[in-house]
């Protein structure tokens, strides 16, 4: 159990316009941060104004990325109480990001913890509103001085919040995603299932380029044969087939394993649709958008949450799917986990947790 200092701020920030708030644009009036150091572990949790960090330049994570992050959201249930969902997936997560980054664990429980500490000091930003939610970010930087390629032995554990609307500009309306082929995310071994900043440094190269032609993301092929779907940076993705649900399996490696995906997964199982983990190539899809057998496409995550695709770009060749509009299935996951999540349904699976 952390012991935490608290150290409110005497000046509390004016609240941004909730009806334009966008995704991860305001911060709330705190944060909490952590320290290791090696030989003590973990140490100095504290909720502090939230504010700039001060920092060496010699710091490792500058150098060398040698740091991790998460994302999960807090909703405001009608009776004005706060939930959080499935937060001990995402804390599972970032221990196993941590693993592969040379970070040192974090003990769940004490990272539930200053989830809900953090978010109780500053619950009066949940957003009241429909379709709005409090963003929850929590990080991990290396704070080491020095410029040795090594695995740090100091760190600072941060979570701040900021309340988010949707991510994407045309909220629950289909965007269109283009097909990278000459950049990849990913590669078995890599770091694809890590949720670390690297990942998504590497991929603005071709998000610009998608953004310029007029697409909201890009869809990543698997770096080996650069053929079989692997996800879209901010989401992961699904197809329906022939009535067959089909999402790129999570055994390479090079994916990340979403909290929503697998939600997603649970309830479309729970409605007795067929859901297969599986190599999904770009020709099956194309083929299946040839013969009319491509019924809906959609991509899940946190930011996200359930996005319907209405267009992919290969190379110039344009596949609409759903005549460019929200399916039936995506429809229907973002209505059952968004009432799960706002508490407007009953959370029979066990998701939501009081803060
Ligand atoms: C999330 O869905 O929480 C993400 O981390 C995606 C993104 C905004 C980077």
């Amino acid at each position: 159990m952390l012991n935490i200092r608290y150290e409110l701020t005497k000046t509390k920030k004016e609240k941004p316009d909730y009806s334009k708030l966008g995704f991860g644009k305001y911060f709330t009036d705190h944060m909490f941060l952590m320290d290791y150091t090696q030989g003590k572990g973990w140490h100095d949790a504290r909720i502090v104004p939230y504010g700039p960090l001060c920092l060496d330049p010699s710091c490792a994570v500058f150098h060398y990325a040698q740091e991790m992050f998460e994302g999960l959201k807090a909703y405001k249930t009608a009776s004005g109480e706060v939930q959080l969902f499935r937060p001990d997936k995402n804390i599972e997560r970032m221990n196993r990001t941590n693993e592969r980054m040379c970070i040192p664990h974090v003990d769940p429980d004490d990272a539930l913890q200053a989830i809900k500490a953090i978010v109780k000091t500053d619950i009066d930003w949940v957003p009241n509103e429909e379709g709005k939610s409090l963003y929850i970010r929590p990080f991990i930087i290396a704070t080491d001085c020095q410029l040795g390629v090594h695995p740090s032995h100091s760190y600072l554990f941060v979570i701040i919040l900021s309340p988010v609307g949707a991510y994407y500009e045309s909220g629950i309306d289909p965007v269109k995603i283009y097909i990278e082929r000459e950049y990849v995310r990913a590669v078995k071994g890599g770091t694809g299932f890590a949720k670390v900043g690297g990942n998504y440094a590497s991929s603005l190269k071709g998000q610009e380029k998608a953004e310029k032609l007029g697409y909201a993301q890009v869809l990543w092929l698997d770096g080996l044969h650069r053929k079989y779907v692997d996800e879209v940076g901010a989401m992961n993705v699904f197809f329906i087939i022939d009535g067959e649900v089909v999402t790129p399996a999570l055994d390479e490696g090079s994916i990340l394993p979403g909290v929503t995906r697998a939600s997603a997964i649970e309830l479309m199982r729970s409605w007795g649709m067929k859901v297969s983990e599986r190599l999904l190539s770009v020709d099956e899809i194309t083929e299946a958008a040839a013969s009319g057998k491509l019924d809906e496409a959609f991509g899940t995550g946190t930011a996200a949450v359930i996005s319907p695709i209405g267009e992919l770009n290969d190379n110039g060749n344009k596949i609409v799917i759903n005549g460019g509009k929200i399916g039936k299935v995506s429809k229907r996951l973002y209505d059952t986990l968004t009432s799960i999540q706002w508490g407007k349904a009953p959370d029979e699976f066990g998701w939501t947790t009081k803060v």
